[in-house]
């Protein structure tokens, strides 16, 4: 009972640092480049956007400036009620066959059913560096922070300022990391009922369609990349971002209580011993 208090204070410590974050604007900073009118932005501050999704398309949107290195942030509301088989995400990606990409996403649930929070990493096309997790709070109730923070030494994902994975650059042990391929900031709202459900188990409702997933306080701090080159922002905290012993410890937190799939524990996927980067 004690400790849940004393976590319910952390969070709440947390939860409120992050409501000064500087908000970005939709109008200026991205374009809706899918979805025939089903991604709208509310207000002429650009402050709200929503993405929605039916039987015929879903739709998102991309920011205009490509990044070499990033901290990229946005608020979101889920698609309540029954959401099985709807995904929604927040990315980088660089373009091409062998990309690179750093992945939220979120797959829907049938009512009453928690969703999961699927994070990826893929380096020069590959991925297969899953984690996912549930949530300590229900993600269609209100908005929440959802931050990745890409700098050379590592990719820091993080939900309502609590760090939840960290991806270390181990290129010194033959780990390709993501140090040369600009990328875009996304986000989308998509149906993949067979993949977002464990093989089809359940079916999307499109009676309850379109679904609609919000997001606001977009806030990207990164390295423009343009003509072949980067300009940074000197002196950005971002830039050369750890975690400290505190950020370790609420990474040991919200993975011993809250991921429910780790690739690098996944002794059937990898029989020869966790890849290289987990040990
Ligand atoms: C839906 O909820 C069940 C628990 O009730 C969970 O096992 C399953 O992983 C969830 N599915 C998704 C896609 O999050």
């Amino acid at each position: 009972m004690k400790s849940s208090m004393f976590e319910f204070l952390i969070l709440f410590l947390f939860a409120s640092q992050s409501l000064s974050v500087y908000a970005g604007n939709f109008n200026k900073d991205v374009q809706i480049h899918w979805g025939d009118g089903r991604g709208k932005i509310h207000d002429s501050a650009g402050s709200l956007l929503s993405l929605s999704l039916d039987k015929s398309s879903g739709s998102g949107f991309q920011s205009n400036q490509e990044f070499l290195y990033a901290k990229a942030e946005v608020q979101m509301k889920l698609v309540p009620g029954n959401s099985a088989g709807t995904v929604t995400t927040f990315y980088l990606k660089s373009p091409g066959t062998t990309w690179d990409e750093i992945d939220f996403e979120f797959l829907g649930n049938i009512s009453g059913h928690p969703y999961t929070l699927h994070t990826n990493v893929y380096s020069k096309g590959n991925g297969n560096k899953e984690q996912q997790f549930h949530l300590w709070f229900d993600p269609t109730a209100d908005f929440h922070t959802y931050c990745i923070t890409w700098n050379p030494q590592r990719i820091i994902f993080t939900v309502d300022g609590i760090p939840i994975r960290e991806f270390l650059n181990s290129e010194n042990i033959g780990v390709p990391f993501l140090t040369s391929q600009p990328m875009r900031l996304y986000a989308s709202l998509w149906e993949a009922e067979h993949w977002a459900t464990r093989g089809g188990l359940e079916k999307t409702d499109w009676s309850k369609a379109p679904f609609i997933a919000s997001y606001r306080n977009y806030n990207v701090e990164g390295c423009a990349y343009a003509n072949g080159k980067s300009s940074c922002p000197s002196n950005k905290p971002w830039y050369t971002q750890a975690l400290d012993v505190k950020g370790r410890n609420r990474v040991r937190w919200a993975q011993g209580k809250y991921m429910v799939y780790n690739y690098c524990t996944d002794k059937k996927r990898f029989p020869q011993g966790p890849p290289r980067e987990c040990t």
